[in-house]
């Protein structure tokens, strides 16, 4: 038989994999294992978000839509972006698909041709390598340390540019390490961007989940940086609506139209339900995603403030979305409840093997000094989890 594509052969599993499937054999077994895996909010989708998508149902919102969606709902987007960040876009600037990571994977494909190359800063979300590639295009990784609050600098963006750079990726605030870039910062970079005549898909998934600092979106810097970028959002995250699967693109005409006819021949038009229920959490107050924040917050510096006080692992404090990227190196070439750490990744598998703690190797993100703890899930979880964490790190087994 023929081989399957180079491209598809080229794509990597995801390197949580390993992790999860120990965890979930672990629990099969009927073991408590406490999970910090999970990107998404432990809330339930607030109740008027869900009834607008009963409603919609019940009144046979089952036909497709405009492939760029609904426009009721693009209207409520650009009045949401503009209310929220201060930015303007028209309807026609908009387009809608399911879920972020899909209209992500739809921007690369509407931006690169092959052999192109796309710089993204490390740590790094671990799809945007994955999406990069099947583009059949180049992820060039801009390493970043603790010292720049793992943020670039525009030299070092200047520096690794060719001419084969066609955009930069920048996540803000960024999973996995929750860093916030500030609107000086965005200007300098944005100054590359634009001397350099390339594109910024400017990932602001989390732009609601601030704690520490004011989000400033990229597209509200300058009309000029605007143009050339292509802001990401969704409901996944702000409003507890991972599986309903909404996300959009805001984005000069020309880009979103290219958007539509690649929606066109792929997906069509996201859920017509998810849409309507999208529609009412864009225009509703935002009470419940105050609510939700107030929680996150509180998690987070429970957090922060148990890990000062551990003296092997430590961990910047997140300006933003709900991760912890834990630098765990001060343990490498020494031995955990029996097991060699020489990596994040043996700190991970053995704390959910010992610690019955589950995290994520910072190698999904391309730095495997870390792990990363999602904080979406409950003060009792988190309590326990770091109990867990700190006998592990006194070698004393929780299994
Ligand atoms: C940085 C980033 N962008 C995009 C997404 C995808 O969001 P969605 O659920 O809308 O596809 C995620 C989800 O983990 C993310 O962390």
């Amino acid at each position: 038989m023929k081989n399957i594509s180079k491209i598809a052969s080229g794509i990597e599993p995801s390197a949580t994999l390993a992790i999860s499937e120990l965890s979930k054999e672990l629990k099969a077994k009927g073991v408590d294992v406490i999970g910090f895996g999970a990107g998404e909010p432990d809330f339930t989708t607030p109740d008027n978000i869900k009834q607008a998508g009963i409603k919609a149902i019940e009144t046979d919102k089952s036909y497709y839509t405009a492939t760029s969606g609904i426009l009721p709902l693009r209207e409520a987007i650009c009045k949401y972006i503009n209310d929220i960040f201060g930015v303007q876009y028209e309807p026609s600037n908009i387009c809608v698909s399911s879920g972020a990571k899909h209209i992500i994977f739809i921007s690369l494909q509407v931006l690169l041709d092959p052999g192109d190359e796309v710089i993204l800063p490390a740590p790094y979300w671990v799809t945007y390598a994955e999406a990069i590639k099947m583009c059949g295009a180049v992820p060039v990784i801009l390493d970043t340390t603790e010292e720049t609050r793992f943020k670039i600098t525009p030299e070092q963006l200047e520096s690794a540019i060719t001419d084969k750079t066609k955009c930069l990726i920048l996540t803000n605030p960024s999973n996995p390490t929750g860093m916030l870039y500030n609107e000086d910062e965005l200007k300098a970079i944005g100054n590359v961007i634009i001397k350099n005549d390339l594109y910024l898909i400017a990932d602001e998934i989390y732009a609601t989940l601030v704690y520490n600092g004011k989000f400033v979106s990229a597209a509200a810097i300058s009309s000029e940086l605007k143009e050339r970028t292509i802001v990401i959002n969704g409901v996944s995250k702000t409003y507890a609506m991972t599986g309903w699967r909404i996300g959009y693109a805001a984005a000069n005409k020309q880009i979103i139209s290219a958007m539509a006819n690649y929606l066109s021949h792929s997906t069509g038009n996201a859920s017509n339900v998810a849409q309507y229920a999208a529609l009412e959490a864009y225009s509703c107050d935002q009470e419940s995603v105050k609510k939700m924040n107030i929680e996150f917050a509180k998690r987070r510096q429970y957090f922060i403030d148990r890990v000062s006080k551990m003296d092997k692992v430590s961990c910047l404090e997140p300006d933003g979305a709900f991760y912890i990227f834990m630098n765990v190196s001060k343990t490498f070439g020494t031995e955990l409840c029996g097991e060699k750490i020489n990596s994040g990744s043996d700190f991970s598998q053995a704390l959910l093997k010992h610690g019955l703690v589950a995290t994520v190797p910072g190698i999904a993100f391309g730095n495997d000094n870390y792990v990363r703890w999602s904080y979406a899930t409950s003060m009792e979880n988190i309590t326990e989890g770091l109990n867990r964490l700190e006998k592990f790190l006194n070698s004393e087994p929780t299994a």
